[in-house]
């Protein structure tokens, strides 16, 4: 296959995509060395047994190879992988799937209707900042669907610490049609012109700058559509530039594969992965997947996210938990690391001086911090709106 950079140094344009390049990188078998600790390869894809790798995430040395192997998958391997039982507590689950119902019937009688780019309207539901509107609702749920150490782990392999979570629920009726392939944010939300108007290394940049994630709130079988993809074509470097061309459309049509999901399992994938949802060509499954969109700390999220009240919401039950041992460490962690920011910048740097490094403390070290020293909800709710306020220009 040729070097597609040095082939085109500068700007990828469709008219220099070359299906036969694509076709020679997804001719690619996933091998059990890519992926030593996953429980099986299925249609190319990894899939880990949360209970086979919860020792590899309890010490750090083990955890960190394990998040080598996924950033290997993830970069120049299929490009996606599954953690079965990523959200062990089943009943929270349902019970976001509950409040995100009413949540959707809520905006309905309010008269939104929200834009769902790539479905046509009415066999698909969408909540936006389903993130925000769930810990909103329902803090002590949103805790225990977060509460997952293999989450954590698989956003810290991508994107590394400090990631910023952000959630979009996607429900979709019987009948529901599938999506055309695509690719994802960042360059993948762009026209074809402005996408071909970024150089070369940027379409190199992009996915780096993001990870895509599917937790399944029900079991979903292959007939209700689960994500449709094309493993090893994330590493086809003019894709940004390709997706919307009918020949690699029709191969994405002929050669993607799709996994059954269990309630609790959860799928990543690269946002430059050739992906699309499925059809539920089902009588009776309402496919219900809250869509997690993480950006790397270094990059710009797609949704703006009031961390602070967010944080405020969860103190006082990552508090209890601990208090209580209801959730690990772990647990924990991976809970405060998907509400509180976890970037120093940007800040004022006149207000908010670099203390002990050259960044000033973070609000999820901070959040931290205050469940050492066992600070009161109120203390501190009003640190954060300190900290908040040194951060404004
Ligand atoms: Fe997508």
């Amino acid at each position: 296959m040729k070097d597609s950079v040095s082939a085109q140094p500068g700007y990828f344009a469709p008219e220099d995509c070359n299906l036969d390049d694509l076709k020679a990188l997804t001719a690619q078998e996933t091998t059990p060395e890519q992926a030593p600790r996953a429980a099986e390869i299925l249609k190319n894809i990894p899939v880990y047994q949360m209970h086979d790798i919860s020792a590899d995430l309890a010490d750090e040395k083990t955890r960190a190879q394990l998040m080598a192997e996924w950033a290997g998958i993830l970069l120049t391997g299929p490009g996606v992988l599954v953690l079965r039982g990523a959200c062990r507590n089943s009943g929270a689950l349902d019970r976001a799937s509950q409040v995100f119902e009413e949540i959707i019937a809520a905006e309905k009688s309010a008269g939104g209707e929200g834009a769902d780019h790539f479905a046509a309207s009415g066999a698909n539901d969408r909540i936006w900042n389903a993130l925000q509107k769930l810990c909103e609702r329902d803090p002590e749920t949103f805790m225990h669907c977060f509460a997952s150490p293999g989450i954590d782990a698989v956003c810290e392999a991508w994107l590394g610490k400090g990631y910023q979570m952000t959630a979009q629920v996607n429900l979709v009726h019987p009948g529901g049609a599938a999506q055309l392939a695509h690719r994802d944010y960042h360059l993948g939300f762009q026209t074809s012109e402005v996408s071909a108007a970024f150089p070369a290394h940027v379409h190199a940049l992009s996915p780096v700058l993001t990870l895509q994630g599917a937790v399944a709130h029900m079991d979903m079988p292959v007939e209700s559509g689960p994500t449709r993809l094309l493993p090893f074509s994330q590493a086809y470097l003019p894709g940004y530039a390709a997706w919307r061309l009918e020949d690699f459309r029709a191969y994405f049509e002929e050669n993607s594969v799709q996994l059954p999901l269990e309630k609790g399992d959860a799928l990543f994938f690269s946002p430059a992965l050739f992906h699309a949802a499925g059809a539920n060509i089902s009588s009776d499954i309402h496919r219900l997947a809250n869509l997690l969109q993480i950006s790397s700390p270094f990059g710009r999220a797609m949704e703006t996210v009031d961390r602070t009240s967010m944080c405020k919401l969860l103190y006082p039950h990552i508090s209890n938990a601990a208090v209580n041992g209801t959730l690990s460490v772990a647990e924990r962690a991976a809970a405060i690391a998907a509400v509180a920011e976890g970037y120093s910048f940007p800040t004022n740097l006149d207000l908010d001086p670099p203390s002990g490094g050259l960044a000033p403390q973070t609000q999820q070290a901070f959040f931290h911090q205050a469940l050492e020293e066992d600070l009161d909800a109120d203390t501190f709710a009003d640190r954060l709106d300190q900290m908040d306020a040194r951060r404004l220009p």
